[in-house]
């Protein structure tokens, strides 16, 4: 098999080794150095659309998109100094201001990639105006809606169900500050050819598309008190793997294993059965193997 050539590069002062292709990005997580993304996610190919993750390269002028930047050899990366931290924390609030991101309403506040953001950027108050225009919500589909208020146009979305679930449903619509995630030819969500497998609602960052099963999990504390336990999903025989959020012993979600998936054939998709259906199953779990007597009664066994 042919081996990639080795790249050599300085990230933070710290010398490091990549592989040909990789990006900045990659090679930083791979160094255990943290950079924060919005529209980047491990699942999807890279976009470069919302500029959190801004580096400086030395000898390049302004600031670059480490997602989408290939490393070369000698390169020099500075991930965090004043100037990288003042364009994030811009950003940030440009993105806040451009729509409603008021959290004490927001189901996802608590789990949401933004919200924290915000956290780790210590944005404590605003210094650009809001300027945002209201848009509906759609609540047409019985599994998960969209709260376009909420969407930062990451496309994070759009790329899932092109490039995981395979059903090109949704794309950007309208320009500018009107632009929106559209389902079909401007469809609603329900009478669009969406399929309802959720896995654009597993890789939304913020609370914009939204699970109307088991809401109740919004009232179940802070994420950090869930436990995420890996299993296979047990509707069908094709077993998909699966991760379960536990809170409380109540099953509050359950996602498609998207980061291990790599070259298996589901790509950590679920269907709407798996992901959606079995969070309305309320009934008794069998605790003990039941054996049917002769009587034709179910006993409990070994
Ligand atoms: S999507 Fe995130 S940032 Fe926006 S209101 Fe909800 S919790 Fe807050
Ligand atoms: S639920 Fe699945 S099919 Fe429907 S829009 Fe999202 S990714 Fe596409
Ligand atoms: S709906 Fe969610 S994933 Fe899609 S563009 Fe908006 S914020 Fe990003
Ligand atoms: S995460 Fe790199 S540009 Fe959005």
């Amino acid at each position: 098999m042919e081996s990639k050539s080795k790249i050599r590069l300085k990230i933070d002062g710290n010398e490091v080794t990549a592989d040909e292709g990789m990006t900045i990005l990659e090679v930083a997580q791979q160094a255990g150095i943290h950079i924060p993304t919005l529209c980047h996610h491990p699942a999807l190919s890279n976009w470069g659309g919302c500029r959190m993750c801004v580096v400086a390269v030395e000898g390049v002028p302004r600031l670059v998109a480490s997602c989408v930047m290939p490393v070369r050899h000698g390169m020099a990366v500075v991930t965090t100094n004043e100037r990288i931290l003042k364009s994030r924390r811009m950003v940030l609030e440009f993105i806040f201001a451009e729509r409603n991101h008021n959290c004490m309403f927001c189901p996802k506040s608590g789990d949401c990639e933004l919200q924290q953001l915000a956290y780790d950027l210590q944005m404590d108050h605003m210094t650009v105006p809001q300027s945002f225009t209201p848009f509906p919500a759609d609540v047409t589909n019985d599994y998960m809606g969209i709260d376009h208020n909420r969407c930062i146009l990451c496309g994070r979305c759009v790329r899932a169900c092109t490039e995981l679930a395979g059903n090109h449903v949704l794309a950007f619509q309208n320009r500018g500050p009107r632009t929106l995630v559209g389902f079909d030819l401007n469809e609603t969500l329900n009478g669009s050819t969406c399929y309802a497998c959720g896995v654009c609602l597993q890789v939304c960052p913020t609370g914009a598309i939204f699970s109307r099963q088991r809401t109740h999990y919004a009232v179940k504390g802070h994420p950090k008190a869930w436990h995420a336990t890996d299993s296979h999903c047990p509707q069908c025989g094709l077993l998909c793997p699966t991760t379960m959020i536990v809170a409380d012993n109540t099953l509050l979600k359950v996602e498609g294993r998207l980061a291990a998936a790599g070259n298996r054939p589901d790509r950590g998709q679920l269907c709407v059965r798996g992901r959606f259906e079995v969070l309305n199953d309320f009934g008794e779990r069998l605790r003990h193997p039941l054996v049917r007597t002769s009587s034709g009664r179910w006993t409990e066994a070994s």
